[in-house]
């Protein structure tokens, strides 16, 4: 099947989702998504953060879609061409969307586990209005813990119902999900202190913000000063492929290794994520990819790597003698 996104055109599969098709082109066409997720099934068609605009259906039938639409829900047609960042209407729309999604979120930023690695904070500095329009009182909760390792900070959630796809589709006994309707929902287990099972850890690394929080790294450090590497171990319940966040030899925290869509690779289990805490646990495979505009790339050392690189290219070309060579 043949769809045009903001100007490219692509062949798809049949069942190809508007974002998946704009993912292949890559991120220059591709939307912000918030709730969908590529390992979760079902997941996606909450937020609105991915809406574009269809403006012919398909070859067959021309016709525009009236409203914009979610691209996370919505399969490509033959001949379908979309619009997103080349929409203004688009943009305006996206704009809104941020705008409710910040309407009850807390200024936060700055004692957030969450800040340099948040697509809220990405979302918002890329589609956001300087100031909001609501005038109302927030809604306000109280932090609890959810299980002995998770802290769940409910005024930072957005609903985007990932971590209760995923406590449903990867461990055996989901105890949390959302309760009530409209601006009284909210995240809870009934039973505060309650999810216990060998996956849980993940619906931490499936949070798009900091609502759900590793209480093993709470505080500990701003991520922009840990340097993250890819590592494996021998995991006799999970592969053991995970992401190492280190500051010196001292092992921080232990995630699932994510894509470049800041999506989970493979989900690890507990045993991986928390009792696992030391360098000699791990075998280290190298630096973790980290996205150039992400604040964690700052110093960066497999940037510093490839700068050095250069720069001896450089000086080779130039005839310069290294530093450490002269007599
Ligand atoms: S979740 Fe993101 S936007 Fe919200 S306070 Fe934390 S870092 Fe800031
Ligand atoms: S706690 Fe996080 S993952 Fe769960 S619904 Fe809220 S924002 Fe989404
Ligand atoms: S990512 Fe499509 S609605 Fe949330």
């Amino acid at each position: 099947m043949k769809v045009t996104i903001d100007g490219i055109e692509i062949d798809v599969p049949k069942g190809t989702t508007i974002l998946q098709a704009a993912r292949m082109i890559g991120p220059e066409v591709a939307p912000p998504a918030m709730c969908y997720h590529s390992k979760l099934k079902t997941s996606g068609g909450y937020c609105r953060t991915c809406i574009v605009k269809v403006t012919q259906g398909s070859a067959a039938n021309p016709t525009p879609m009236p409203k914009p639409v979610a691209s996370c829900r919505t399969e490509v047609m033959d001949g379908m061409v979309v619009e997103n960042f080349i929409n203004k209407e688009v943009l305006e729309a996206r704009k809104g969307v941020v705008e409710f999604l910040l309407i009850n979120h807390p200024l936060d930023c700055p004692v957030c586990d969450q800040a340099g690695e948040c697509k809220l904070q990405d979302l918002g500095y890329e589609n956001g209005a300087a100031s909001t329009r609501y005038e109302f009182k927030r809604r306000e909760f109280e932090v609890i813990d959810i299980g002995d390792k998770i802290k769940l900070h409910m005024n930072r959630c957005i609903l985007c119902y990932r971590c209760v796809k995923t406590a449903d589709q990867i461990t055996n006994d989901r105890v949390h999900g959302v309760i009530s309707r409209g601006d009284a929902s909210e995240i809870s287990t009934y039973i505060e202190n309650v999810i216990d099972n060998d996956f849980s850890g993940n619906v931490i690394d499936v949070c798009p913000v900091g609502a759900l929080t590793d209480k093993t790294f709470r505080f500990k450090q701003r991520v922009w000063f840990t340097k993250p590497v890819d590592a494996h171990r021998d995991c006799k319940v999970c592969s053991g492929k995970s992401r190492v966040w280190l500051k010196g030899e001292e092992v921080l925290r232990v995630t699932a290794r994510k894509d470049q869509w800041d999506e989970v690779e493979e989900f690890i289990c507990n045993s991986c994520r928390y009792d696992h805490k030391k360098t000699s646990d791990w075998v280290i495979e190298g630096p973790s990819p980290v996205n150039r505009n992400s604040v964690i790339s700052q110093n960066h050392y497999e940037h510093l790597n490839q700068l050095k690189l250069q720069v001896l290219k450089q000086q080779k070309a130039l005839g310069f003698m290294p530093l450490d060579k002269k007599p």
